[in-house]
């Protein structure tokens, strides 16, 4: 009867499909005296500005201001973390970087007067690589490090030792909404803007930041998000700030909506990161000592670099235990936009780091990949290289064994390795990879959440709470939390749009806690009252109110008591007898610490576990290749809405396929992004989903200490595509005669079809690139 644990389809599932449901630019057109804002857009990467002419962009038609560093009543900056991101930049730090905004009343007339901003640059030098900021000493910040045992000692005395680096590049985030926002002027200098992003306490406080006037009068509502995928936990910001600004100025609503064009081209994307290892091991595969730079670009600002390059070293181990390590991470500042956060936070470009250094090892000692992986897991017992224990390491073994059963791995091994033997130029890769991921936010406090709940005298809830809906389904999943705690069928739940008036004070939707941090949250504020309700009810049947029953709408005086209210009609009473019919909740993720001088701590509440089997196909002759099945094992805890955590873990993985194999972003020599469209970004489409798809949720995984035994599912899931990568380089293994196989990332078909030839064993192309 409760909605709890149900395959319940997205609360919004309808309004998606049949355009019912509102974001920020259906919103704007429901408003009258509508004005658009336009930018103009850096042709230099680096270069001071000298004098800006808006004069013939002014009379243009239908143009009604420009907005420029004078127009800023605070502080002219939009900067998350670090006050690095001026608006109106006097000196432009990429190419594409907005330089002043034109408002007209269409964004088309805002958009030709744009094109009438004569503005002079002074060229200056630019840094566009992670290579050349490490020759430039180009960095945010001093270096980070984790360091356990005696890395060089046991690298010294290891039986065998390879050293080797792997670039990996960045992802565009392509959520299906660009950036958006619209500010709507209120009473006096108040404030309302809609926006999608995913932080809308932050938005609310960079926009009043710019305007200089207090948080009080800055109200930001987000109702949805059409995908985020970390591309607006900061980056929705400077959008919201640009349209308040204008609003401000002009006394009407403005709206600010990127184009996909302007969107790829001044937001930032998923880090590149370059990996340098040594790794010292054992015969048998065991790995005995790790040494790993890991180098992130950063672009021009800080964003949220600092927390993704930590959890890029945090997830250097990803199930493996390595006792004797050292990873150090640095941040490149270059000449680019300023990547930020992207579905597992770093996460990935730590964990590919291991599973290339577990491949290599497999490969040179001629050891299967997966035995390798195998002997290197975690045990119960052992601790993480920044001392945290892995309390349910057998998980990592129990995952594993269930999914090399379900998914054949064994004999379909077999039978490969003898369709390759007949197959010359057409080879199959079969690989199976394992996750953990660590879930908390790794910045403390951000891991705390609240909740305003409101009963209706008719016994309907609207429930508020912090986190943003952008297709995750933390709506869906918050409704069925509210329903199961108050004992009421799922439509007496309304969850309403999330407001900075609601709940104050939020922290991002992101590092996957959604649904654990507001989800406990709003169990509290429901227990908070159904606590008051009981005792109302109690008098009403007569017991006590610690055996009053809320079940299905229906109040009862004992568990299957013929004695019974609804809840409705509790509610109305409760409100006669004067009992507050509202209530907050709260949650803090208890005992989580870390000691970054030592570099040790417990920055994660638990872990989440899965594991990927992958069956690939490569045509020799150009590198094409298919996707023919995966196998996908998640632990999702006990489920709160099981077709939402699966969608969850396609998607994810879905999303991984693509960083890892076709999303290749390419810059041009001055710093312009290239692939800056659909046409030229290869995301992958369904087509390239793969023909067998089984996923299953693990069983029995009730994670203690989180809401209802649930576990966080919306990042994890991606990294269940380093499958692909490893099958795709089985697969090009087997064009050649063993050894290890460089491949490039992402692995494009042209990247696998130079992987080939270097297989193939003429030594005439380095791995991954065409010849020069
Ligand atoms: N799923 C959809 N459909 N759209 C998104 O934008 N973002 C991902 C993930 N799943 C995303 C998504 C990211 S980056 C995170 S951190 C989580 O959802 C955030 O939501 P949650 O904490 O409620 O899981
Ligand atoms: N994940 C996502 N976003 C964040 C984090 C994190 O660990 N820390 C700060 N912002
Ligand atoms: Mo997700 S990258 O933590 O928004």
């Amino acid at each position: 009867m409760s909605a709890l644990g149900k395959p319940l389809p997205h609360e919004s599932a309808r309004l998606h499909v049949s355009g019912g449901a509102r974001y920020v630019e259906g919103l704007a057109s429901q408003t009258g005296r509508l004005a658009y804002a336009w930018p103009l857009l850096s042709p230099h990467a680096h270069a001071r500005v000298t004098a800006i002419d808006l004069s013939a962009a002014a009379s243009a038609p239908g143009v009604l201001c420009c907005l420029q560093a004078a127009d800023v009543p605070g502080e002219n900056d939009a900067g998350p973390v670090r006050h690095d991101e001026p608006l109106f930049p006097s000196e432009v730090q990429f190419f594409g970087q907005p330089v002043v905004w034109i408002v007209a009343e269409s964004a088309e007339q805002a958009r030709l007067g744009a094109e009438l901003v004569r503005v002079t640059y002074e060229p200056l030098p630019a840094v566009l690589s992670i290579e050349q900021a490490i020759s430039a000493d180009s960095f945010h910040l001093p270096a980070d490090r984790l360091r356990r045992g005696d890395p060089e000692g046991a690298l010294s005395i290891a039986p065998h030792r390879l050293e080797g680096e792997l670039f990996v590049g960045g992802q565009e985030h392509f959520y299906l909404e660009t950036q958006a926002a619209l500010a709507l002027p209120e009473d006096g200098e108040a404030l309302l803007i809609h926006s999608s992003t995913q932080h809308p306490t932050e938005t609310q406080e960079i926009v009043a930041r710019v305007l200089g006037v207090p948080k009080h009068q800055v109200s930001v509502q987000c109702t949805r998000m059409g995908g985020a995928f970390g591309g607006k936990e900061t980056q929705a910001n400077v959008w919201a700030a640009v349209a308040a600004l204008a609003s401000r100025k002009l006394g009407r609503p403005v709206l600010v909506r990127l184009t996909r064009y302007l969107d790829m081209v001044t937001t930032g994307k998923r880090h590149p990161f370059l990996g340098r290892f040594q790794v010292g091991f054992e015969p048998d595969g065991k790995l005995r000592a790790l040494k790993l730079e890991l180098f992130s670009d950063g672009g021009f600002s800080l964003d949220l670099s600092s927390p993704v390059l930590y959890r890029a070293m945090f997830h250097a181990d990803n199930c493996y235990l390595l006792e004797n390590a050292e990873i150090v991470g640095r941040i490149c500042k270059t000449h680019t936009v300023s990547h930020t956060a992207f579905r597992g936070f770093g996460g990935p470009q730590g964990m590919i780091m291991i599973e290339e250094i577990m491949d290599l090892v497999a490969r040179h000692l001629a050891l299967a990949p997966h035995e390798v992986r195998e002997r290197n897991f975690y045990r119960p017992g052992d601790t993480s290289h920044y001392g945290q224990e892995i309390k349910d390491a057998d998980r990592i073994a129990r995952i594993w064994g269930e999914l090399r059963g379900s998914s054949s791995f064994d004999a379909r091994s077999r039978d490969i390795a003898a369709f390759n033997t007949s197959s010359p130029h057409v080879k199959r890769g079969l690989a199976i990879t394992p996750v953990k991921f660590g879930i908390s936010f790794t910045t403390a406090f951000f891991n705390q959440a609240g909740a305003l709940v409101l009963i209706f005298k008719d016994g309907s809830v609207q429930v508020n709470h912090g986190g943003t809906e952008m297709g995750q389904g933390l709506h869906t999943k918050i409704a069925q939390i509210a329903a199961h705690a108050l004992g009421v069928p799922l439509d007496a739940v309304r969850v309403m749009p999330t407001r900075t008036d609601k709940v104050p004070n939020t922290s991002a939707t992101a590092a996957s806690s959604g649904s654990d941090l507001n989800g406990a949250a709003v169990k509290a504020a429901c227990e908070t009252l159904q606590a008051r309700l009981a005792e109302v009810a109690a008098s009403q049947l007569g017991v006590s109110p610690a055996a009053v029953v809320f079940h299905g709408g229906h109040v009862f005086g004992a568990e299957r008591s013929g004695l019974r209210l609804s809840f409705g009609e509790l509610v109305e009473s409760a409100y006669l007898a004067r009992v507050p019919l509202f209530a907050t909740g709260y949650y803090r993720t208890p005992n989580i610490h870390f000691d970054r001088d030592s570099g040790t701590g417990k920055p994660f509440h638990y872990f989440a576990y899965g594991a990927g089997v992958s069956e690939v196909e490569i045509d020799g002759f150009t590198g094409q290749y298919r996707l023919l099945r995966a196998d996908l094992l998640h632990d999702v805890g006990n489920s709160l809405s099981p077709l939402v955590d699966r969608g969850q873990v396609e998607g994810g993985f879905i999303q991984g396929v693509g960083w890892l194999t076709t999303e290749q972003l390419v810059w041009g020599a001055d710093g312009a992004l290239l692939t800056h469209g659909a046409s030229t970004y290869k995301l992958p489409t369904l087509a390239d989903c793969p023909a067998v798809f089984n996923v299953q949720l693990l069983n029995r995984a009730e994670e203690p200490g989180v809401v209802y035994g649930s576990k966080a599912v919306g990042e994890p899931p991606f990294m269940l595509a380093f499958s692909v990568r490893e099958a795709l380089r089985a697969a090009i293994a087997s064009f050649g005669r063993g050894g290890p196989v460089k491949l490039a990332s992402p692995a494009t078909p042209e990247a696998v079809f130079w992987a080939i030839e270097a297989q193939r064993g003429d030594g005439r192309h380095p791995a991954g690139r065409p010849p020069a």
